[in-house]
């Protein structure tokens, strides 16, 4: 084959199937969660997410993924006391975050916290992944955020009390008081729904992060780059803007009809997998109808109603739905969280997901280091640079 250069491209590789963005390839072998997009359901470790979100808490979920099992009340016990001890930074992390620039987003302090804790002050992460070092990150997860977003308001640190659970523990840090029902327990199922997730584009970075061998911070610190991007975790305060740009319910029309002629993609909508409603989009409208205030829920529904018919005409046969993110928005306000803090708090919970597939992964591990289909030019001579 001739290139538009005059070179040769590599001709002696066999025929690999190329999907793009890696669609449809099965890229390694899980018992945490699997995502069935047909139908339009998600389950971590053989429970259907209806069996859990509202039933049980984030801490049993935690729990269930790490140990394969739901705990006994002895084992859930000794989780929350130890997740209790853990949940105090140590001091360079936060003096690594106090040097972070107030305007810097939270998920650039938490990825920043993540892998300073991996970085010295005692031998806390030092050794191969395990479970110990699991709980632990998850414990320091809020702990990271919080003391980000008091630090960058000019307010201190707060102290966590280890008799709060993981919600609480997490409203308390940021806001420095004690976390109302009202708050912590939406706050806590939205906790459950977002812990696991199949094979997603950070997990799959934390896995393979995990394959070379490499610590837990250093696969959960690639995993938080991964989750912030738009496409990704990123999404649902982009949900946020943009139903505080429609305003109310009479520009609903106008506005999505402006942002799909000039090509825009609607945020909280579509998915790569799901070819059904998003099962947690549906038990976040049934919370988001409870803790956001009538008019807020009344211009989400109207507008996922309007955006639904407007991408089913635009695009047919696509089978575009409402995902997890439309709803994190309206919920996650009403939790008293910054639309900045929402894909944070997904890390919040994520954490637990990422750190059970890096123990998967390093149980039965085989580098991960896949191929690619060259299509360069091969056969190129060096010309000295006065020369060009
Ligand atoms: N708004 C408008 N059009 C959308 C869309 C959206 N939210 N999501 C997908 N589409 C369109 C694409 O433009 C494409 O149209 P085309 O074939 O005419 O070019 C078609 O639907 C298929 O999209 P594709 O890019 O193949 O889907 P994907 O599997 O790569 O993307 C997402 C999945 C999630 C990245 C995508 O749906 C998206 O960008 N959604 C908005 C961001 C979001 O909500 N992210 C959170 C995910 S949980």
């Amino acid at each position: 084959m001739t290139g538009s250069n005059g070179s040769t491209a590599v001709s002696d590789q066999p025929a690999l199937p190329k999907p793009e963005g890696l669609e449809g390839v099965v890229a390694a072998s899980t018992a945490l969660s699997h995502v069935f997009g047909e139908e339009g359901k998600l389950v971590y470790r053989g429970y259907d997410i209806h069996e859990l979100a509202g039933n049980a808490s984030f801490e049993e979920v935690a729990y269930l993924l790490w140990n394969g099992r739901l705990p006994t009340q002895d084992e859930l016990k000794d989780l929350l006391l130890t997740l209790g001890e853990e949940r105090s930074l140590p001091g360079h992390v936060i003096d690594v975050i106090r040097a972070l620039p107030g305007d810097a987003h939270p998920m650039d302090a938490l990825r920043t916290g993540a892998s300073a804790l991996g970085a010295g002050g005692g031998d806390q992460f030092d050794d191969e992944p395990d479970l110990d070092e699991a709980i632990a990150l998850t414990a320091m997860f809020p702990g990271i955020l919080a003391a980000f977003f008091r630090l960058r308001q000019g307010l201190e640190p707060v102290a966590p009390k280890p008799e709060h659970n993981t919600a609480q523990s997490y409203l308390h840090q940021l806001f420095g008081r004690e976390p109302e029902d009202r708050h912590w327990r939406p706050l806590e199922v939205y906790l459950t729904l977002l812990a696991d997730h199949g094979m997603n584009a950070s997990t799959f970075t934390a896995r393979v992060i995990a394959s070379t061998g490499s610590d837990l911070c250093s696969s959960i610190t690639g995993a938080v780059g991964a989750l912030k991007g738009p496409l990704h975790g990123g999404a649902p305060s982009k949900v946020l803007d943009m139903l505080e740009a429609i305003g109310s319910a009479e520009n609903v029309d106008s506005w999505l009809t402006d942002a799909l002629d000039r090509g825009e993609r609607l945020m909280g909508f579509g998915h790569r997998v799901y070819k059904a409603e998003d099962p947690r989009a549906e038990i976040l409208r049934g919370m988001a109808a409870e803790a956001s205030t009538p008019e807020f829920f009344e211009l989400s529904r109207r507008t996922e109603e309007r955006a639904l018919e407007m991408l089913h005409e635009r695009k047919p046969g696509r089978r575009l739905y409402t995902n997890v993110e439309f709803y994190s928005a309206a919920v996650l306000s009403a939790v008293g969280l910054p639309g900045d803090m929402f894909t944070p708090t997904f890390a919040v919970s994520r954490v637990t997901g990422w750190t059970a597939h890096v123990l998967e992964q390093v149980a039965n591990n085989r580098l991960i280091r896949p191929q690619s289909e060259f299509v360069g030019p091969t056969d190129r001579k060096f010309v000295a640079i006065e020369a060009r």
